[in-house]
């Protein structure tokens, strides 16, 4: 099955820096510190990291096996393993989640560009609430400079997708990866070192599980699937580029701890800080839009950390939104059999246009809602909380029921390469087979009020 004509990662380092990249992004940064500050801290933290190891694990290793096995695209992949079959539907989830998310995604990523730019005008950064929330507001309701900053962020990441893996998403990601970790722990120490952080240490690290409701296991679900790319073939499609010699176990485990290192390590870097200027930390999808920049004015060399916290920002975007886009580029290259450069125009300007859309909707287009949300809302809300748990529910019941179990086997340990564990073996087949689907199906019937656990 294997092609020697199809582009791929040139070194083991390239594939956990791409994989990471993908999973270290606005969901770390910009989503988990606010969804934190509204869910009452430390128990929405244990929530998650259980979600997150117990839960989407299985489902990246699912991924990945169905990647490599095929080196295929989410959908090509899964008519390899299944032809004309209803598992079809994982593909056609896969594609049409990858579109929905980075169209809202490419918005948050255009404002980090605004940002940047903003962190050395002069009057941008001021101790004012009110006058960062008027910022912020009339910003991202205008018509046209969001959009503008949005079609910009879009094309540098079609610049990136249409190198290639090796020659670009690889590329990129060995340089931008390692610089984002020191960002970060440079920014998350200065927060700690401020007088009063330990209050906002107390609420990220002390739990009270009274705080915690369906919805907020809900959203810590859907942050974790979102987190780490999976649910949606993401990580399909980055592991039909990885070599059969590598270990796909090993790699998985490794992006799981990294993400969740830098979504504690983000969290310590704002956090803290929040408290520190006595500002409440449930500021919601603003918190590093408003509140930070209210921070920032308070330090000294304020400029300089606002211009360092939002290059952070955007680089981690970068190196996410680059494998969504993938997704939909692959697809078209391999089941549409266009060239690179072509398929990325017609994914840069589709995405490009309902991208437009999202960012209207929070301005000009906002009566313009269903189910009482804008556009920008419904498809940040019904991707993380919906599509990519049934399509992580989907993928956990294909590779286990469906595919052979000789066959997992085959791929998780590289064909004997790697010396069997059963016991290891028969805990992943577990996980994939009984845990995964069946916690997912509560927690998503619970969560929409379907059914009444808790
Ligand atoms: N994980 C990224 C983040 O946290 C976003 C992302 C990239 C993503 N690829 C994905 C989310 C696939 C869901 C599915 O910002």
């Amino acid at each position: 099955m294997t092609n020697s004509k199809r582009d791929g990662f040139g070194s083991r380092f390239g594939v956990l820096v791409a994989v990471a990249g993908s999973a270290i992004g606005l969901g770390n940064l910009w989503r988990f510190p606010y969804l934190v500050g509204n869910n009452g801290g430390a128990a929405f933290i244990v929530v998650y990291i259980t979600v997150a190891i117990v839960l989407c694990l299985p489902i990246m290793i699912s991924e990945f096996i169905i990647g490599r096995r095929t080196q295929s695209n989410a959908i090509g992949a899964i008519k390899k393993l299944a032809p004309k079959s209803g598992w079809l539907s994982i593909g056609v989830i896969s594609v049409a989640t990858a579109f929905m998310i980075s169209c809202f995604y490419s918005v948050v990523g255009g404002w980090t560009l605004e940002y940047i730019v903003k962190s050395f005008s002069s009057g941008f950064l001021v101790n004012d609430s009110g006058a960062l929330t008027k910022t912020f507001s009339n910003f991202t309701t205008s018509p046209v400079r969001p959009a503008v900053m949005m079609l910009i962020y879009l094309a540098i990441n079609a610049f990136i997708v249409s190198a290639g893996i090796k020659n670009g998403i690889e590329k990129y990601a060995k340089i931008l990866m390692p610089a984002l970790f020191v960002l970060i722990i440079i920014l998350a120490i200065r927060s700690l070192t401020l007088p009063g952080a330990q209050a906002g240490l107390s609420f990220l690290f002390n739990p009270d599980f009274s705080k915690l409701t369906a919805g907020s296991v809900l959203a810590a679900l859907g942050q974790a699937f979102f987190s780490l790319s999976v649910g949606m073939g993401c990580i399909i499609t980055y592991g039909s580029y990885v070599d059969k010699k590598e270990n796909l176990m090993n790699i998985s485990l490794t992006t799981a701890i990294a993400d969740t290192t830098f979504a504690i390590l983000a969290g310590l870097a704002i956090i803290p800080a929040v408290f520190a200027f006595g500002i409440s930390p449930g500021e919601g999808p603003g918190l590093v839009f408003i509140t930070l920049p209210q921070i920032f004015a308070q330090m000294p060399f304020g400029h300089v950390i606002s211009f360092a916290f939002f290059v952070i920002l955007l680089v981690a975007a970068i190196t996410s939104s680059i494998s969504l886009l993938e997704v939909v580029v692959a697809y078209f290259v391999e089941e549409l059999k266009m060239s690179r450069r072509v398929a990325t125009l017609i994914t840069f300007s589709v995405i490009g246009l309902f991208g437009v859309l999202c960012s209207l909707s929070l301005g000009e287009l906002k009566e313009m809602t269903l189910f009482g949300k804008n556009m920008f809302d419904l498809f940040d809300y019904t991707t993380s909380n919906i599509m990519l748990p049934v399509g992580g529910l989907l993928i956990v019941l294909f590779v286990g029921w469906k595919i052979r179990r000789e066959d997992v086997r085959d791929e998780l340990f590289n064909g004997g390469v790697i010396p069997f564990k059963r016991t290891l073996f028969n805990w992943i087949m577990i996980g994939i087979k009984f845990l995964a689907p069946i916690a997912i199906a509560f927690i998503l019937l619970n969560g929409i009020g379907l059914i009444k656990l808790f």
